[in-house]
């Protein structure tokens, strides 16, 4: 068995092996780059059968939605699923619109005036191609046509899918993303212990949460298993955000899509700027395998769950 821990996109190192079990652990554990492209399809196909009058309007939706991006959230949710037996293709209405919703707190958050950003997945930002309003619009849009998708085309139990709904309300909400993009533009006490964390875990890290949880729900894990898989999708998300806050500092913009530095231009609070590039990267390191540990208490096929977990870790963009 390959360790967990051991970095798993350096592909050659294992490559070398002649142990092909090695071979067999690490096809498993790679990152299930089969789902990106599975939800990139469907989205490509996405349909709000507006009136033309407002076609504008999804014109500037899809902009931002098909310009790319790393598509974690859904693949997280899909993998989630398919750890305890559901096919993925089953779950795609709920992945599209966690990535929908994603997408509409990217624009949100690029407006002027949360962080004034002019790049975003490698094009010009939404804002700059369509203007304000409609940028606005586009995100509101996103958020609310996100909703509909799953009740329209997500087939489960209504008892299931209204545990969807309700848990990616919640991690949307105050209590959630809006609630942590609120404590970062409005700035966060530094005298509160852990506040830094509390931000990062609502801003980043709670709607992470509810793709674990809605893919768990979708395909009907047992109950027992929501507390541990609960536990490694803070712990990942807390990395997640860990990870955005450094390679805010060390990426390459032409590689992030949106424009390195940004956090010290708006003089926020970061991992980096709290702990210092070295000590985050060790943050980062213990998140890493705080979230590995918490997985291997769930049961089901958690590789590619693993695989995930290494990316994020691993990832340059
Ligand atoms: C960026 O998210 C915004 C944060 C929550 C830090 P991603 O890094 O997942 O962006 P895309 O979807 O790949 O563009
Ligand atoms: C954005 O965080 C979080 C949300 C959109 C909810 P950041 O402001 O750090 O994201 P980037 O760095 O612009 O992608
Ligand atoms: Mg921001
Ligand atoms: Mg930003
Ligand atoms: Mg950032």
């Amino acid at each position: 068995m390959v360790p967990r821990r051991m970095s798993l996109t350096n592909k050659t190192e294992f490559r070398g092996s002649e142990n092909s079990g090695a071979l067999e652990d690490q096809e498993t554990l790679s990152y299930p780059e089969e789902l990106t492209h599975l939800l990139d399809g469907y989205l490509e196909e996405l349909d709000y059968g507006e009136d033309a009058s407002v076609s504008p309007l999804s014109e500037a939706m899809q902009y931002s939605l098909l310009a790319g991006g790393k598509r974690i959230r859904p693949v997280l949710l899909m993998a989630t699923g398919q750890a305890f037996g559901r096919e993925p293709a089953g779950m795609l209405p709920t992945a599209a619109a966690l990535e929908m919703i994603h997408t509409y707190s990217l624009i949100h958050d690029d407006l002027p005036a949360f962080d004034d950003d002019e790049l975003r997945r490698g094009k010009p930002t939404c804002h700059v191609k369509f203007g304000e309003n409609t940028a606005i619009l586009a995100g509101d849009a996103l958020f609310a046509e996100a909703f509909r998708l799953i009740c329209e085309r997500q087939q489960g139990a209504a008892a299931i899918l209204l545990g969807v709904i309700r848990e990616i309300a919640v991690a949307t909400g105050v209590n959630g993303m809006v609630g942590g993009q609120y404590l970062d533009v409005s700035g966060i006490s530094e005298s509160q212990p852990d506040s830094l964390k509390l931000l990062h875990s609502l801003k980043t890290g709670r709607l992470i949460m509810a793709c674990v949880h809605c893919g768990a729900l979708l395909a009907e894990a047992p109950g027992q298993e929501l507390t541990n898989l609960r536990d490694f999708a803070a712990e990942l998300g807390l990395l997640f955000q860990i990870k955005d806050d450094i390679l805010d500092v060390v990426g390459e913009t032409a590689l992030l899509g949106k424009e390195a530095g940004a956090d010290a231009r708006l003089d926020r609070r970061t991992y980096v700027s709290v702990y210092g590039l070295e000590e985050a990267e060790r943050l980062a390191l213990k998140s890493r395998d705080e979230a590995l540990e918490a997985l291997d208490r769930v049961g089901g096929k958690t590789d590619a769950l693993a695989g995930i977990t290494n990316y994020i870790y691993e990832r340059q963009s």
